[in-house]
């Protein structure tokens, strides 16, 4: 299949929209932008349409997928009830980075919640993801556009690497603005529960409703057995084709981490500043201060340092409160868990 890419202007947004529209509801499936990361779209009503994004991302069978909306009016259709919390949690963050999970209706196919009897539902703020969900007039089911494993797409480069030759259109809204994949919120249990950091935090969300909780699968590894909350906790996550390491340290003793136990091959992924004074090449994914800037950045580095052949990654971990959660997350999960605390 010959991918096309549509770059995004102003002039050009409604009629791409258009396009994207008509191959979505003709049941194809197609990379969009998000503020968060790029998407891998199927509109929700076609089985055999959703199906496709299990098969191009190579996506476990049990891992259900996040509706997208550009309307609160496309609620009706896929929940019964909201909580006056949730709605709360709409009113405030919508639209923008927050996932939120109800009880579906029997509208919401079993393909989309792998069979679950809840849905996952996300309506997001960025201009060309609203345009496409208008154009279509459905919403629209979307993963992550990454090959099921691999570190997210935050830009149309990154979906072109995973997905050329088998999709027939990628929308190039040009690099995402968040970078990590929005917060996901439950509210079929007793209590609000976090089942994945995002930019939106758990403090944030606590203001609004205090009961919120999150949950301590977020922290830990999962076995591929094991029956959890949520079905993507379980799976490798965000890792580029190599080994990565994460060094939870000061700068100095970071440093001399690297000194003393780098082999060639390494690279570095530090914070500026941190330039590591020894003969180890390195990229930096931002200021320690800035949440916002490790998030923007962390899997455009990855996806670098994979494609340069490193064989292996030295991570300086980030904080792991606040903003942080979200970076510190998938760098824990990128590495597999296998973080050396100095
Ligand atoms: O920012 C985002 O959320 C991006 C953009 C494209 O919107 N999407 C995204 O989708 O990150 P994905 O499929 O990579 O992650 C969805 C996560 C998975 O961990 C999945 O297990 C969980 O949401 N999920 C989806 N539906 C669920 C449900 N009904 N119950 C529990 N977890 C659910
Ligand atoms: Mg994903």
């Amino acid at each position: 299949m010959k991918t096309k890419v549509v770059h995004i202007t102003e002039e050009n947004l409604s009629e791409a929209a258009r396009e994207a529209g008509e191959l979505l509801k003709n049941g194809e499936v197609i990379a969009i932008p998000t503020e968060t990361v790029y998407g891998l779209a199927a509109q929700i009503y076609d089985d055999d349409a959703v199906r496709k994004i299990f098969e191009v991302k190579g996506r476990p069978q049990d891992n259900p997928l996040i509706v997208h909306i550009s309307e609160r009016s496309m609620l009706s259709a896929l929940v019964d009830e909201i909580p006056a919390a949730a709605e709360t949690l709409m009113d405030h963050f919508w639209p923008g980075p927050l996932t939120i999970i109800l009880k579906k209706t029997n509208c919401v196919s079993d393909i989309v919640t792998c069979g679950l009897d809840s849905v996952a539902i996300r309506f997001p703020v960025h201009p060309v993801a609203r345009a496409i969900i208008d154009a279509t007039g459905i919403p629209l089911a979307a993963p992550s556009a990454n090959l099921s494993g691999k570190p997210s797409p935050t830009s149309a480069e990154h979906c072109i690497h995973d997905l050329d030759g088998k999709v027939p259109l990628i929308i190039d809204g040009g690099p995402c603005s968040v970078g990590v994949e929005s917060t996901v919120i439950s509210f079929t249990g007793k209590r609000p529960t976090l089942l994945r950091p995002g930019i939106i935090t758990i403090e944030e969300i606590r203001s609004l409703i205090p009961d919120a909780v999150i949950s301590p699968d977020i922290f830990r590894l999962i076995g591929s057995d094991e029956k959890v909350a949520s079905p993507g906790l379980k799976h490798k996550h965000y890792a580029p084709d190599c080994d990565v390491l994460l060094i939870d340290a000061a700068k100095s003793d970071y440093v001399d981490f690297l000194l003393k136990y780098h082999k060639e091959g390494d690279y570095a992924m530090c914070f500026d500043g941190d330039v590591p004074d020894v003969p180890i090449s390195y990229r930096t994914y931002g200021d320690s201060d800035s949440p916002e800037e490790l998030s923007h950045n962390v899997f455009a580095v990855l996806r670098e340092l994979e494609s340069l052949g490193a064989k292996r990654v030295l991570i300086h971990a980030p904080g792991a409160t606040g903003k942080n959660l979200a970076v510190s997350n998938r760098l824990i999960r990128a590495a597999g868990f296998k973080v050396v605390k100095i």
